[in-house]
């Protein structure tokens, strides 16, 4: 597939997936089923409390951004592919009425979605905006913080959403994202049918390799986590129903797959190594 018509797979499979929120017969329309080991548990009760039940139905991401990183009061937070808008939401709270937390997100339906629980959640100081990730519509050195869930893996084009990333951060700005990622080595097929069943359609990057991709993007103070490693069983039913001898792969797959935490940051004006780096 080109990138183009991966892009537009990922548009209408979340395009699907937002207009299925709040209908009944699925416990959590979830990228890969009713009861998915990646998007479970993410949340705490006090947090999803205060949360329009919409928002909380469309989480589809495979960590909480939101917890990684303590946003200050008047903070500016971009959510890259905000998705129903839950990290949004919980942000907004976190950066109180003088900060602002921008949603982006390029799927119409998601964009819906989330300004309809904006809307729920009586919340005043988020804008979604319609765009992508790799050509992010907003102004250099505009944002504190970045966040997203789950969302970058999904890019055919990930050197430019980091550097995007690194554009629109102000000079000391995080990086603060989950993201399913490789660990090590695994074939070529073996790696496909897991990237399909963790619903990474452009392709999950191995860890050290996202690393490296970071550092060319000119962020430092790198640190991957790996905080949610998967095993064989997470996924069996998925490999097995798509015909793969599951017993046969299983210790190419056990542990390979990761729900990861990803820090960076954007180095201080002062620490530039040339005028124009931190641009
Ligand atoms: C797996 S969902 C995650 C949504 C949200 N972050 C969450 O945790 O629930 C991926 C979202 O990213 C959006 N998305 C995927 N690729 C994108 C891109 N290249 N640019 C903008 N949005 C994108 C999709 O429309 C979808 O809403």
């Amino acid at each position: 597939m080109s990138g183009t018509n991966v892009q537009d797979a990922v548009r209408q499979k979340y395009g699907e997936i937002a207009r299925s929120v709040g209908q009944s017969g699925c416990c959590r329309p979830t990228a890969c089923g009713c009861s998915d080991p990646i998007t479970s548990d993410l949340y705490s009760a006090s947090e999803t409390a205060v949360l329009p039940d919409n928002a909380v139905a469309a989480s589809l991401g495979c960590g909480n951004p939101t917890a990684l990183i303590e946003l200050q009061p008047g903070q500016t937070v971009l959510d890259l592919g905000s998705g129903g808008g839950i990290d949004v939401l919980l942000s907004a709270r976190r950066v109180g009425p003088t900060g602002r937390v921008y949603g982006l997100d390029m799927t119409d339906e998601m964009l819906a979605l989330a300004r309809e629980n904006q809307r729920k959640a009586g919340v005043t100081n988020v804008e979604f905006l319609k765009g992508t990730i790799e050509a992010i519509p907003l102004p250099d050195r505009s944002v504190d913080v970045i966040i997203s869930n789950c969302v970058i893996n999904l890019s055919v084009d990930k050197d430019s959403v980091l550097r995007e990333a690194f554009r629109v951060l102000k000079p000391g700005g995080r990086f603060a994202v989950s993201d399913v990622v490789i660990r090590g080595d695994v074939p070529s097929d073996v790696r496909r049918s897991l990237e399909l069943w963790v619903g990474c359609i452009a392709g999950a990057l191995e860890e050290k390799v996202y690393d490296a991709k970071l550092r060319a993007a000119g962020f430092v103070d790198v640190d991957l986590d790996p905080w949610r490693v998967y095993q064989i069983h997470d996924a069996r039913a998925f490999l097995a129903e798509s015909g793969i001898d599951v017993d046969k792969i299983a210790p190419q797959v056990d542990g390979k797959v990761a729900s990861a935490f990803i820090r960076a940051r954007k180095p201080e004006a002062s620490a530039c190594c040339s005028p124009t780096c931190c641009s």
